[in-house]
């Protein structure tokens, strides 16, 4: 029997890095894909010959027919969307049956955690005297859901959808708590129904009950069976809730170190971790970024990336690539080898900057990334210049074609994060892919 060998896919910037398109490539020689963290915050596009889907919360590996999409306990999941998103995929012709897998205890995100999300977020942008003080959360419920989960005695887990008398009688404890809360953030509704909520939510358990199971165990047994498993990172480390740029986070460990407990298995059970990053940067929402260019390199780059949100459609903030963050976010996720996406957008720049340090206000230069917003807030970066290439590269297949100086990109890349760059992607198809 072979052994399991199993890969995770992790994005080392803000998120968008490609990892959906990584995620579907990888999965032709994996068994099993599974998503460990986020929710419906997460867009990742895959581009199969002239089709392009958006995948939320569904596992990207699940346009190939015979591989097992698991959706982790470490999952927030809005039924709703996921109803939606199955549909919209059998509509498309793509089979999601018992190849679909929900964990019973990944956490449900309600309507009142939407509610929430946006009127906490419409809150802080309103503080007087404070400027706009809101995250640019996507509104999707996901901190106010994560929240639940730590509250406990609020929250609500897939399991529960499909138990009325279960459902019912925590409903009526939460919907008190979350109609009080609601109205202290000024949201002028009616206290929330428990009644019509149970109602609501058991139909969903009901669709969804074929698909919920005990995921953990399923995934025990597919490593001892000697399956290939492939983690599906949601968001990305600079966003990780301990480790990335605090507040301008989201509410999950989005890094590898999520992997463990948004999945239940342990730690041995992790390979190979290919770090995924775009050949520039981008970022959506608000908070710090250093390298954040409000010029017309931006918009060059946010126009030949079309850099604009899977989500939410927001308009991406871009800039030239921090090394800085990349390797603090390779460091905490244990990258072993890399994948630059996007290179194909940044031909035609005479020149490119590579970001390799920052100015710390004390005038002394660091190396080191400080995962907290109001002091990395404080940085300049350092930037060392490299010649540009002029061809477009979008068809380039084989890794001998590349412009020189594309190649010598890469090889400042690779050689200041210690990592090899075993895969460039120079456009959104699978075949647009140099391995
Ligand atoms: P994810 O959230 O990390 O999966 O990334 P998104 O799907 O949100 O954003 C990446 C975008 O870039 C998508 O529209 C992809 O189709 C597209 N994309 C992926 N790789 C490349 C590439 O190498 N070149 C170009 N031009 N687009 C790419
Ligand atoms: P994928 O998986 C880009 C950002 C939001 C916001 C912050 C908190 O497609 O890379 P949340 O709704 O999670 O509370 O928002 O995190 N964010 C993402 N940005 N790509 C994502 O996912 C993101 N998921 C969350 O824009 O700044
Ligand atoms: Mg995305």
């Amino acid at each position: 029997m072979t052994k399991s060998q199993n890969t995770a896919v992790v994005g080392l910037q803000w998120g968008d890095e490609g990892k959906g398109k990584i995620v579907d490539i990888l999965t032709a020689k994996h068994d099993v894909i599974v998503r460990y963290n986020g929710g419906a915050n997460a867009g990742h596009t895959v581009v199969v010959g002239d089709e392009k889907y958006a995948l939320h919360l569904i596992p990207s590996g699940i346009l190939y027919e015979d591989k097992k999409c698991i959706i982790g306990n470490g999952v927030v999941v809005d039924p709703v969307k996921l109803i939606e998103e199955i549909d919209t995929l059998r509509d498309r012709g793509i089979e999601v049956g018992d190849n679909l897998l929900i964990s019973n205890r990944a956490h449900v995100v309600m309507p009142y955690h939407k509610e929430h999300d946006a009127a906490l977020e419409n809150k802080l942008s309103q503080i007087v005297g404070k400027g706009d003080q809101s995250i640019g959360t996507t509104k999707r419920g996901i901190g106010p859901c994560y929240a639940d989960k730590v509250h406990r005695a609020t929250a609500i887990r897939m399991g529960d959808l499909l138990c009325k008398e279960t459902l019912q009688k925590k409903l009526d404890v939460t919907c008190a708590i979350r109609s009080a809360e609601l109205n202290a953030l000024g949201v002028e509704t009616p206290p929330l129904d428990p009644q019509a909520l149970t109602e609501e939510f058991v139909a969903y358990g009901k669709r969804l009950a074929p698909h919920i199971t005990d995921t953990v165990y399923e995934l025990h047994e597919a490593a001892s069976d000697g399956k290939q498993i492939l983690f599906e990172g949601a968001n990305a480390c600079l966003l990780d809730i301990d480790h990335g740029t605090f507040p301008y986070v989201t509410s999950s460990n989005c890094s590898t170190l999520g992997i463990h407990s948004g999945t239940g298995l342990p730690a041995k059970h992790l390979h190979e971790v290919v770090g995924i990053m775009k050949a520039y940067s981008t970022r959506v929402g608000a908070g710090p970024f250093p390298s954040e260019q409000l010029n017309e390199i931006g918009e060059r780059i946010r126009d030949r990336g079309n850099e604009y949100g899977t989500t939410t459609g927001r308009a991406r903030r871009c800039g030239w690539i921090d090394l800085v963050a990349v390797k603090y976010s390779a460091m905490i996720c244990g990258a072993t080898t890399i994948a630059c996406m996007l290179l194909d957008v940044l031909s035609g720049f005479e020149e490119i900057n590579i970001c390799t340090s920052y100015n710390m206000p004390d005038g002394t230069v660091s190396k080191r990334f400080i995962p907290d917003a109001a002091h990395l807030v404080g940085v300049t970066p350092n930037y060392e210049t490299l010649p540009g290439w002029e061809e477009e590269i979008d068809d380039v297949t084989n890794a001998d074609d590349l412009p020189v100086n594309a190649k010598a990109y890469l090889d400042r890349i690779s050689e200041y994060l210690e990592l090899p760059i075993d895969i460039v992607s120079v456009g959104p198809k699978r075949s647009q892919t140099v391995i």
